[in-house]
């Protein structure tokens, strides 16, 4: 249960800073990603005329965690694809049935559900991508939230 987490603050990151996947022109800011060997690395296309994507990575209590907006809402999954650990928060967004959107990996294309994380393409993989509860408050200000601490709050 929500009530039961531990809501963390964003910082330096507000509901306005996120692109909106609700409003047409700012979809058209998706751009081109080319696949890097390196974990959580991946190229710009330098020619493309748009640089920002919808997802954002932010790392908050140990963990990295793609952020993604749809109108006021903002949906958080860990940041790494469940699949081969490539760029989540780099996903493309598309709703594959109506009222169902989902997270498109840049990497091999799989598809997640941004409400539970579940894969729905290809089927029957069973592969889940961990969500997370987020609040945001009038102020626009992000809270994700988390089972415990992470481990870094204990160090002396
Ligand atoms: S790493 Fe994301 S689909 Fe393969």
């Amino acid at each position: 249960m929500d009530s039961e987490k531990l809501f963390l603050p964003v910082p330096d990151l507000k509901l306005s800073d996120l692109l909106d996947w609700q409003k047409e022109d700012e979809r058209q800011h998706r751009h081109l990603v080319h696949r890097n060997t390196t974990e959580l690395s991946v190229t710009l296309d330098s020619h493309h005329p748009h640089k920002k994507c919808f997802g954002n990575s932010v790392t908050i209590n140990d963990e990295t965690v793609a952020l993604f907006r749809i109108g006021e809402e903002v949906y958080a999954t860990q940041a790494k694809c469940p699949h081969a650990g490539g760029p989540l928060y780099l996903a493309d967004l598309e709703e594959l049935v109506p009222g169902q959107v989902c997270l498109k990996c840049p990497w091999h294309k799989w598809t997640f559900s941004i409400d539970n994380g579940r894969s729905i393409k290809p089927a029957g993989r069973g592969l889940v991508a961990k969500t997370y509860p987020v609040k945001v408050n009038r102020e626009g200000n992000i809270y994700i939230g988390f089972d415990s601490f992470g481990p870094s709050a204990f160090e002396i």
